[in-house]
């Protein structure tokens, strides 16, 4: 058998030149540094020119700050721009011909596989983690769009992949200043309502008692001025209640005192004698006080939702409930009133933003809760806070009811 002859060392590096031609003309072509190829054949050249539409798309992908990739409907990527090479830290040039499902966990890729085929007939959003050569997770978006279709199967998907990374630590920002927004708000309320129970109760209490000694003092005979003393005295009284039924609202000190479920029913009682719409409260007896932060949010969570009660649902009825479970607490507050659709609130009038549900949600958030709130049309609104404590009792609770109205 006869050996082929060895190339002679001056075609060998003609070949590499060549070769490093080429790759340079691959380069320069991916960078948009060129518009037009000329392929030299056996018999004639042909040149190819790089569409101007389709040039100026290309800067425009490479260009941006998001990952641009195209893939097949089984995620092996056809093609990716720099920024997502950086974001998954690999080299380009290992990128391609590769599967996207390098870059996700297990539970992430069989979400996105779903989607996928969700996103051969319409474009879709979704937020994951993307795992990065040096281990680290990236939060971003993902939107996944159809690129061409052969029938009704696609072709190519195209995605673009948006670093979160920034958003995300704006909203961890925002969200501890809004806590500690709440925590000062609630010291500040703590410390009004201190001064108005201490020293403007007490002193119209004490002007109160004078008014008292002087209607008592005065005769018939004084007529209109014993008149006036008895409607001074009458004044100052609804005053001093006012005054006390505000610094409850600010911080009530039965909420200290007495716990939760008193100032539950005392603020209940309160709504119903104020609206005349009857409240149906149950409440278990709980087998410990909660946390005093976790009751402080539970109260004025219900202050929230009766306020919203009073100003929208023109509610026939309402229950609260609060229940012990094996994993923590419940709390419902339920209306029969004419309902909303909770993802699509109209505008307010007077242009001012909508805090209270935000502000329930918040609440319930800090102090590691869940709130849900579910709403039909013409049929009510419930809103439920679930609260995980340390494991409770398993006894089952016996479920007290006050029943207004
Ligand atoms: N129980 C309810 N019944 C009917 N609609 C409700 C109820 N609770 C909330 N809504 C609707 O949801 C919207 C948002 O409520 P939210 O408490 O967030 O804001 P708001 O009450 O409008 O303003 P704010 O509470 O900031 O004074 C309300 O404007 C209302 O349209
Ligand atoms: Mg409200």
């Amino acid at each position: 058998m006869k050996t082929p002859p060895p190339a002679p060392s001056g075609a060998l590096a003609a070949l590499r030149l060549r070769l490093a031609d080429a790759e340079e003309t691959l380069r320069a072509i991916r960078g948009g540094e060129v518009d037009s190829v000329m392929v030299t054949g056996k018999e004639d050249s042909q040149i190819f020119t790089l569409d101007g539409a389709e040039r100026a798309y290309r800067f425009l992908i490479e260009a941006m700050n998001e990952g641009a990739l195209t893939l097949t409907p089984d995620k092996m990527i056809l093609y990716a721009n720099q920024s997502f090479a950086r974001m998954v830290q690999w080299p380009l040039e290992q990128i391609a011909g590769g599967s996207f499902r390098r870059f996700l966990s297990a539970a992430d890729g069989a979400t996105l596989r779903a989607l996928m085929k969700k996103a051969a007939h319409d474009g879709t959003k979704i937020h994951m983690f993307l795992h990065a050569r040096d281990g680290s997770r990236l939060p971003v978006q993902i939107s996944i769009r159809p690129l061409a279709r052969e029938g009704r199967h696609p072709v190519t998907i195209g995605m673009v992949v948006t670093d979160l990374t920034e958003s995300v630590r704006t909203e961890e920002l925002l969200r501890a200043l809004t806590h500690r927004l709440v925590q000062v708000q609630e010291a500040e309320r703590g410390r009004v309502a201190l001064e108005l129970h201490d020293h403007i109760t007490q002193l119209l209490c004490a002007v109160l008692v004078r008014s008292q000694t002087l209607a008592d003092q005065l005769t018939a005979r004084d007529g209109p001025a014993k008149r006036e003393a008895n409607k001074l005295r009458e004044l100052l009284g609804q005053t001093a209640l006012e005054v006390e039924r505000i610094s409850r609202n600010l911080r009530p000190s039965i909420l200290d005192d007495l716990g939760l479920v008193a100032v539950l029913r005392v603020t209940t009682t309160e709504f119903m004698e104020r609206t005349g719409v009857p409240v149906t409260l149950a409440c278990v007896p709980l087998a410990a006080r909660l946390p005093a932060d976790t009751e402080l949010a539970l109260y004025r969570i219900l202050q929230e939702a009766l306020a919203n009660v009073e100003q929208h649902a023109r509610a026939r009825h309402v229950t609260v409930t609060l229940t012990q479970r094996q994993d923590g607490v419940q709390f419902v507050i339920q209306d029969d009133g004419i309902g909303f659709d909770p993802t699509r609130l109209p505008a307010r009038r007077d242009a001012k933003d909508r805090l209270g549900l935000l502000s329930m949600r918040e609440r319930a958030t800090y102090v590691g809760g869940t709130l849900t709130v579910k709403s039909i049309r013409r049929r009510g609104t419930e809103i439920a806070v679930h609260i995980a404590l340390p494991t409770v009792g398993t006894e089952k609770p016996r479920i007290k009811t006050d029943k207004h109205g």
